[in-house]
């Protein structure tokens, strides 16, 4: 084959014109064509070869037992069944646990929930693997279940210890307050309903090693968990992941149990061996987003601005650990949500429950901590009887402030990005009609009310994990000047795939299709974090570009030196490189020239995120890189009759930075708007009293369709250059607005306050379904509903006020230091301190006036 391909020669990429698809063009997904056509390639599409093994699993039926025998002969004798392993069988490590240990891959003596893995069958097809796990007859010794978070506090039952944050003195600010509300806000957990359930497929290498398919966001862990129960060294075990039929956090630590059961098998047998979870299945057996109670008191002046508040949050983190150290711990980051509290005191709790181990979920725990700002706002409006705007815009923060755990607040725009968008969507007048339409309907006896409401969002950007905050690429240049990617982040749906690569045809400044992304592969980039925290693209995207840098240095260097030019008259321009005016080579004729000379075309990149430092010790720090930023405006109809609803229209004004992709950064704007207005309106777990999930199919598991859309529906990009040198100044995407869709439930419960001519608080829970609304309103109208929130305060309030004495929960060593106000402190002066300078600016030629039509009509 000659050395000269099509893209070399090609008419397209000699002709001098602006490359396709730059940086800020909403350039399609990658794959929507194949996602569209069904030819996109998932785990479980790949074509497996005759002899492939196929599992599943036998399930506990109790949510806390002792498991006294199991029978497991008819299993063996059943159609199709090759081998049964239980625990005693496991050729080495045996626990999965992501941070601390606690998951064993199968029950060895007690099952701590309802479908934990007692065995596994292995069979020739998926069906009869399924149809056999049916056949064990197992005996129980049932223990006492712990179910819901408030026994757990009552038997102070945790998987981790409690955390606490403290600035100033809650007690004495409150004790001072004019006026003080309590509250209490109970929240449910949420199904991921990732269209893809989770699947692994593992083939054993002739070498001994093995090949991992699987559908993770986190290739690294499952190579080292396959490598730990199988007893290889890590260098032995390569993950491949080419894309996610979903993941939205469930598959960041709980894809893993699957690729270990398959590894071990592939191992014990010498086959491909294949595993995927059915629907019903996924949802009994995975975890899911954190149920939380919170409880809540406030303290206030008498025009409505908080002087002290004091928090107590409890997750129900199920039976294991998992990641729910850091999901609490990001609840009580984000429990201020956008409010300045200038004395505070948060305690979060890790409620250990007989349930399955709830994980990460779009905001991880952010959404749980924010609701409880909101909820708390909206409580204070109705209280004072003021507008629940005025309230939350004269407690939003300003800059220079600091938060309650010493993050200063900088660059804040959302007191901008609110009026901006009150303005634009006419927010006073369309407040005032409602007024006016609600007093109508009263008087005409009309069952209908409207309801408005403007909420905003503040989420912190960086794991919270520092040493997670880092990443690696690979980029090679072909002799065709085609350009290969690699990079540690996964594509879940996002769009991650496709800004990458228009962040390195950027750094070249060629076409997007010179660029090629293949599969996330731990051979290729290796000791990759989660695809997660929102942070693919800040992370990778930087690593990328790091990697295109190299290369473009030693092709500089040689290009100066050849063309006898000084380095800074050589430009990569419109699929070209100018050698000052001396010459216009093509990008690939440069890349031809440059391996002829003997320059390396291939380089890696890496990246750690600077200025990050948290000192958990003492509760103090900067955790986050930034702030995004966003808001919202909702209105809904509700029938007080009925309890139904609709969103009749919303407004979104969210800020993406400078946006790479303006269409993928608006899809996941509206994807999770949607997946936040599940949450907070229609998804509703279920389990019955033994633990046991009821809501475990579609058919009893209600998500959001198409038409629960707002009727009217805008969504714009707050078009604004992210201080901070994130990649090209944009910022993360990928969580923050699920949270917008607080606006949603805030105007249910602003319609519902217009019963009490908005002087009541409506206690309207979460999720608002239709019947939550009804009885709300029925509340209202003064026939007695029972509130049925799951929460003791009874039970909270005896830990907090009892506890400073006898209890591990406040034994000394926890209790954070005392965080002083805004200003007067910076964090990277904390001694032993460990942040990394921000590197300086990066000009970026190719950047401007090359952006997009940032907003969705
Ligand atoms: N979008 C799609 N389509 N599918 C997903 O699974 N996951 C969300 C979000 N958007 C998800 C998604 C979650 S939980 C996170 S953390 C981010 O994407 C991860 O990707 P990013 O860091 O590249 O934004
Ligand atoms: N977000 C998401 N995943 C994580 C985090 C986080 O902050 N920390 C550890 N895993
Ligand atoms: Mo997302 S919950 O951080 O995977």
């Amino acid at each position: 084959m000659s050395h000269h391909s099509s893209l070399f020669d090609s008419y397209s990429i000699r002709r001098v014109r602006p490359p396709k698809n730059k940086i800020g063009t909403s350039a399609k997904h990658d794959s929507a064509i194949s996602h569209v056509m069904g030819t996109a390639t998932y785990v479980d599409d790949i074509a497996k070869p005759q002899g492939t093994l196929h599992l599943a699993v036998g399930k506990s039926s109790h949510a806390h037992a002792r498991v006294l025998s199991m029978d497991l002969s008819a299993v063996r004798d059943a159609d199709g069944v090759v081998d049964v392993l239980s625990f005693k069988d496991l050729p080495a490590q045996t626990d999965i646990g992501a941070v601390f240990d606690g998951e064993p891959l199968m029950v060895d003596d007690i099952t701590e929930y309802v479908g934990q893995t007692l065995f596994v069958v292995v069979a020739s097809s998926h069906r009869a693997a399924k149809k056999a796990a049916t056949k064990a007859v197992v005996e129980y010794e049932p223990l006492p279940a712990v179910l819901s978070i408030d026994k757990a506090l009552e038997q102070e039952l945790f998987v981790r210890p409690s955390h606490f944050m403290k600035r100033g003195d809650a007690a004495t600010a409150l004790d001072n307050s004019p006026i003080r509300i309590e509250g209490h806000i109970h929240m449910r957990g949420q199904e991921h309903f990732y269209l893809e359930g989770q699947v692994s497929y593992v083939v054993p290498c002739d070498d001994g090693g093995l090949e991992v398919y699987t559908s993770s966001q986190h290739p690294s862990e499952v190579q080292q968990l396959v490598a730990e129960v199988t007893d290889l060294p890590f260098h032995a075990v390569n993950t491949v992941v080419r894309r996610m039929g979903g993941g939205f956090g469930g598959k960041e630590t709980q894809a893993a149990a699957w690729a270990c059961l398959c590894g071990i098998i592939a191992k014990r047998h010498n086959v491909p061996v294949s595993m995927r979870l059915d629907r019903q299945d996924d949802m009994v057996v995975t975890g899911k987003r954190h149920e939380f109670a919170n409880r809540y008191e406030v303290g206030l002046d008498e025009s409505g601005r908080i002087l002290g508040v004091d928090m107590q949050l409890a997750g129900l983190c199920g039976y294991a650990p998992d990641l729910s150290d850091a999901i609490v711990d990001r609840a009580m980051f984000h429990c201020d949500n956008a409010y300045y509290y200038p004395a505070a005191h948060v305690a979060g709790h890790r409620c250990k429950t007989h349930t399955v181990s709830n994980t990460a979920y779009r905001g991880f725990g952010g959404p749980q901590g924010l609701m409880t700002a909101e909820y708390m706002m909206d409580h204070i409006a109705y209280t004072l009887g003021q507008d629940p705007l005025q309230v939350r815009l004269a407690n939003l923060y300003q800059d220079g402030q600091s938060t309650h755990y010493g993050q200063t607040i900088e660059h804040f725009d959302l007191a901008t990005i609110m009026t901006k968008l009150a303005d634009d969507c006419d927010y006073d007048n369309r407040r005032q009609q409602i007024l006016e339409a609600n007093q109508k309907a009263a008087a005409e006896g009309s069952d209908k009310r409207l309801g408005l409401a403007l909420t905003p969002v503040k989420f912190g950007i960086s794991f919270t994990v520092q040493t997670l905050n880092q990443a690696g690429a690979l980029v090679h240049i072909y002799t065709d000047g085609s350009i290969h990617l690699n990079h540690g982040g996964t594509e879940m749906g996002q769009g991650l795939y496709i800004k990458i690569a228009q962040i390195v045809a950027n750094e070249f400044d060629v076409d997007l299709d010179t660029v090629k992304v293949s599969a996330t592969r731990t051979d290729k980039v290796p000791n990759t974090s989660p695809t997660a925290a929102s942070s693919g693209t800040d992370i990778n995207g930087k690593a990328a570009q790091n990697a295109c840098l190299s290369i473009k240095a030693r092709i500089l260097e040689f290009a100066a030196e050849h063309f006898d030019v000084a380095q800074e008259d050589i430009r990569f321009e419109k699929n070209h490189v100018y050698i000052g005016d001396k010459e216009t080579l093509t990008f690939a004729e440069m890349i031809q020239l440059s391996y002829q000379n003997r320059i390396s075309l291939s380089s890696t990149g890496y990246y750690k995120t600077p200025k990050i430092f948290y000192d958990r010790s003492k509760a103090w720090g900067r955790p986050f890189f930034y702030f995004a930023l966003g808001a919202a405006c909702a209105e809904v109809e509700i029938d007080t009759l009925t309890g139904e609803y609709k969103v009749l229209r919303c407004d979104v004004l969210h800020d993406a930075g400078q946006s790479i992709n303006p269409a993928i950064d608006i899809g996941q704007i509206e994807g999770g708007f949607v997946q936040g207005m599940g949450w907070l309106t229609a998804e509703e777990l279920i389990w019955n009293d033994k633990g046991k999930l009821a809501s475990d199919s579609p058919a009893n598991y209600k998500i959001p369709t198409a038409h629960d859309l707002p009727k009217q529906w805008n969504v714009k990009l707050y078009d604004r250059k992210n201080e901070e040198q994130t990649i090209y100044n944009s910022k993360a995407v990928g969580e923050p607005p699920f949270m917008l869709a607080a606006s949603v439930w805030c105007a249910l419960n602003n319609a519902v306050a217009s019963l009490s001519d908005y002087k009541k608080n409506p206690e309207l829970t979460m999720p608002a379904t239709p019947e939550a609304v009804l009885k709300a309103v029925m509340r209202m109208q003064g026939t007695s509903w029972d509130l049925t929130t799951e929460t003791d305060t009874d039970t909270i309030d005896s830990l907090v006020k009892g506890a400073e004495e006898n209890s591990d929960l406040y034994n000394e060593k926890a209790m954070p230091q005392d965080v002083r106000h805004a200003k007067d402190i910076d964090p990277k002066e904390v001694e032993g301190k460990q942040t990394d300078d921000q590197p300086n600016a990066i000009e970026h030629p190719n950047v401007a006036g090359a952006r997009g039509p940032a907003h969705s009509e």
